[in-house]
């Protein structure tokens, strides 16, 4: 399977490359970043060794989070980054994730991305879900889901303990035909 890469009108979606370094330790290094996700701020040495494992990952292994750069087109810059994993037992089904730098959200950007990456995964033979965990608190990432046809399966209750509090998390699926139905196909 070849790198993944796909444009949109403003972005490209590409593999991490150590050239991004600067523009993924700032926003990662950015608690508002962070707030949400599984993981805590990056120290640069951590952001550094982070692209090094990602820049030569391939899409299609079951199993296997890859994390990928969201490049503006105009710039070259790095504005972001998103990931997927398909589901290691059926690889018909993943998990996504998406983050965008505070300086260039409130854009579109996040959306942009996500209709790609759906785009593309629904496109691939037999391919039937798309799922994300959100934090429930999580605003923004749960309208962005919610914009583009996500639907709510369910919400766990303080399931999680998380950077020093119970937190509780909501799961938003997709299916293909769902997909199919909101494309107007
Ligand atoms: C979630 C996130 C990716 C959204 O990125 P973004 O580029 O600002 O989103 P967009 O501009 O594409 O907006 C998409 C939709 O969400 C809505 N939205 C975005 N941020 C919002 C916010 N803070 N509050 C309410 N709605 C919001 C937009 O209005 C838009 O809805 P619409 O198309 O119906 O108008 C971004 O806030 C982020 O990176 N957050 C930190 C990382 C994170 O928590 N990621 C999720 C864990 S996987």
């Amino acid at each position: 399977m070849p790198a993944l890469s796909l444009e949109t009108a403003w972005l490209r979606i590409r593999n991490l490359r150590p050239t991004d370094l600067p523009d993924f330790h700032a926003y990662r290094a950015d608690p508002a970043v962070t707030r949400y996700q599984g993981f805590d701020v990056f120290s640069r040495e951590q952001a550094a060794e982070f692209i090094a494992q990602q820049t030569h990952c391939e899409f299609g292994h079951p199993g296997q989070w890859v994390q990928y750069g969201i490049e503006n087109q105009r710039t070259g810059r790095l504005i972001g980054d998103c990931a997927i994993c398909l589901q290691e037992d059926d690889s018909r089904m993943a998990e996504i994730g998406l983050t965008i730098s505070p300086a260039e959200q409130r854009r579109g950007y996040a959306k942009e991305v996500l209709l790609a990456l759906l785009d593309f995964l629904f496109g691939l033979p037999d391919f039937h879900r798309v799922v994300e965990t959100v934090d429930a608190d999580n605003a923004a990432s749960i309208a962005l889901l919610e914009s583009v046809g996500f639907r709510l399966e369910g919400e766990f209750i303080d399931n999680i303990f998380f950077k020093g509090r119970w937190g509780s998390e909501r799961q938003y699926a997709l299916l293909h035909r769902e997909w199919e139905a909101r494309s107007g196909r």
